[in-house]
């Protein structure tokens, strides 16, 4: 299944003709109770929501319709990121710190002055030049035990992740749950000892799951690297090539995984993502030999 948003639809419908893009608007738009508002009848507002669904939209993003051209007529609110450079030839005489405008800046200074887990969350929670956090339900934070050894770094929520608040939930986060069992460790263990614990690079859902931008990476490193130093684990495994990329600066899973690495100033073991190993069964293989490390590493420091 794939997600198409209803913008999609709607833009659809214009080619399609006006008499029936008025119809869906009128109906309330993706709601299917939307009928009751208006004057179609309960089989029209049916037909029209199995037409949309046809066109690929499987997914209602907002209860009210957007109309996205009136929206493209208005002028981009920052077409060109700003930089503490740009921002600073565009308006030298500003009083506003030049710092204000700059994400990467911004990101950086509320994870600093964040000294524990909690106030990391809400200061993530307040960050608001991300546009990714437009367009998901919520932040999804981290989940486990944050005095554990191991710390897991995945690439993003899906729409499972998105929708309950918790990092690896899916199918993914099933099969990363089965192979952490396989070495003994558990996100809701009753002790640190083999607990472990989850976060991701992005707090926000991208849309329909696309990869990360890297933009986005680099405005949400800050908070990771505070995540990390505020957790304190032992080991970071890094889930796919996005974790790769923030924490290592560089891509190509299929080289560097099973081989330590450093990163944030710790041990890192770069995985394939348990999404890839769903596509990919006959990848299981290397997975369980890189778990059989992490195993051998975590022995070894207690031992
Ligand atoms: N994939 C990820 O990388 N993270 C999640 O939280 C879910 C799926």
């Amino acid at each position: 299944m794939f997600l198409v948003p209803i913008s999609l639809a709607y833009r659809k419908a214009c080619v399609v003709g006006q008499g029936r893009l008025a119809a869906i608007y009128a109906a309330g738009q993706t709601s299917y109770l939307g009928f009751m508002d208006s004057d179609l009848t309960h089989r029209d507002a049916k037909s029209l929501l199995e037409w949309q669904i046809e066109l690929g939209a499987t997914e209602a993003i907002c209860e009210a319709p957007i109309n996205r051209f009136e929206l493209e007529a208005r002028p981009a609110k920052r077409s060109v990121p700003q930089t503490a450079e740009n921002s600073e030839r565009a308006d030298a005489k500003s009083t506003v710190p030049t710092h204000a405008q700059d994400p990467v800046l911004v990101a950086r200074s509320a994870a600093a002055a964040a000294q524990n887990l909690n106030s990391l969350q809400a200061a993530m929670a307040a960050f608001d030049l991300c546009d990714l956090k437009r367009g998901a339900r919520q932040l999804v934070f981290a989940d486990g035990i944050p005095d554990a050894r191991v710390m897991i770094i995945g690439e993003a929520p899906g729409r499972d992740e998105d929708i309950q608040g918790r990092p690896f939930v899916g199918r993914a986060g099933q099969l990363l749950d089965k192979m952490l069992a396989a070495i003994g460790l558990d996100r809701a263990a009753d002790t640190a000892a083999n607990g472990v614990y989850i976060t991701n690079v992005l707090p926000w859902r991208p849309p329909q799951n696309r990869d990360p931008e890297p933009g986005e990476i680099a405005m949400l490193l800050p908070f990771l690297q505070r995540h990390v130093a505020l957790v304190q684990p032992e080991i970071l495994v890094l889930m796919g090539n996005i974790s790769c990329q923030a924490v290592l600066g560089r891509k190509g899973i299929t080289r560097l995984r099973g081989e330590w690495a450093q990163g944030f100033d710790l041990p890192v073991m770069p995985m394939f993502h348990p999404a890839y190993l769903l596509r990919n069964p006959q990848a299981k293989r290397d997975a369980w030999a890189d778990l059989l490390a992490i195993q051998a590493r975590l022995n070894t420091a207690t031992g």
